[in-house]
């Protein structure tokens, strides 16, 4: 059974949205709970490349979907729906049935949390996963800049239009630290601020590090040293993730696999 379903959105995309997914369910799924991760960016899945997975997902004898099993997470892709180079234009409704499959078709067994990484933006897609699932809450991604925040604000209204309750959002890319000085390419605190006027938790901010970009290349997440300064960052961003989930009362959602 999925206990929670939990999706990871962005107005924009390049801001870091899978990239905070990814530590997100790891650094969860240190905490001991059953952590699955479903891919659902049809414009452009990274997660099989941020988690450095290269070969096709088993089929179980009543033919589910086995889903990854590495770095302590299960996951799935929409990427794993399309063959090998082959491009496929997605329309609204397959794109939506495909991914509606990769919930209800992958032998997901139990989990505390599925954490999906949405598509960006607010269209039909994302308007229809919201409304076919019971969801935990949404967790926003976005830069400080005020044209990521733009894309933001459409977000925030498209998920309370669908009543999923946002849980927070999470500042990425907030500084870039040199020679001891923080520089502040995009714009400082831009989403803080904006949470305070929303009234939205703010989840966490991370800074810009080369190695969070090199790490998402070579598909070796940093949450998953703890010793890292970014498991730290990702730890209390999933701490605050879980309250605000844990402050929600919506009943459970029951899709056993
Ligand atoms: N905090 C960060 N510091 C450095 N690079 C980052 C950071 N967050 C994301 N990136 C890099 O920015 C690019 C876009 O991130 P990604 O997670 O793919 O965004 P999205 O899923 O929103 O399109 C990737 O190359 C990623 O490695
Ligand atoms: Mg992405």
């Amino acid at each position: 059974m999925i206990k929670n379903i939990i999706v990871i959105g962005s107005g924009k995309g390049g801001v870091g949205k899978s990239t905070v997914t990814v530590n997100l369910a790891i650094s969860l799924a240190k905490k001991n709970l059953n952590i699955g991760l479903l891919d659902a960016d049809i414009y452009g899945p990274s997660i099989p490349k941020m988690l450095g997975i290269k070969e096709k997902p088993g089929v179980t004898e009543n033919k589910k979907i086995i889903p990854y099993l590495k770095y302590g997470i299960k996951s799935i892709s929409i990427g794993n729906m399309i063959p090998d180079n082959g491009a496929v234009i997605w329309r609204g409704a397959m794109a939506s049935s495909a991914i509606k499959q990769l919930f209800n078709d992958v032998d997901w067994g139990d989990l505390d949390y599925l954490l999906v990484d949405l598509p960006p933006g607010t269209g039909d897609i994302q308007l229809s996963l919201c409304q076919s699932f019971t969801l935990k809450g949404a967790v926003i991604v976005s830069t400080p800049q005020e044209i990521s925040l733009i894309d933001v604000r459409k977000s925030i209204n498209m998920f309370k239009k669908v009543n999923v309750p946002i849980l927070g959002i999470v500042q990425n890319m907030s500084f870039f630290e040199s020679g001891g000085r923080k520089n502040y390419i995009f714009g400082k605190d831009g989403v803080a601020s904006e949470a305070k006027k929303q009234n939205l938790n703010l989840l966490g901010e991370i800074p810009i590090l080369t190695k969070i970009s090199e790490s998402g290349d070579t598909g070796k997440p940093l949450t998953f040293d703890q010793k890292s300064e970014v498991f730290k960052i990702f730890e209390k961003i999933g701490e605050k993730t879980v309250d605000a989930s844990n402050k929600v009362k919506i009943k459970n959602v029951d899709i056993s696999s």
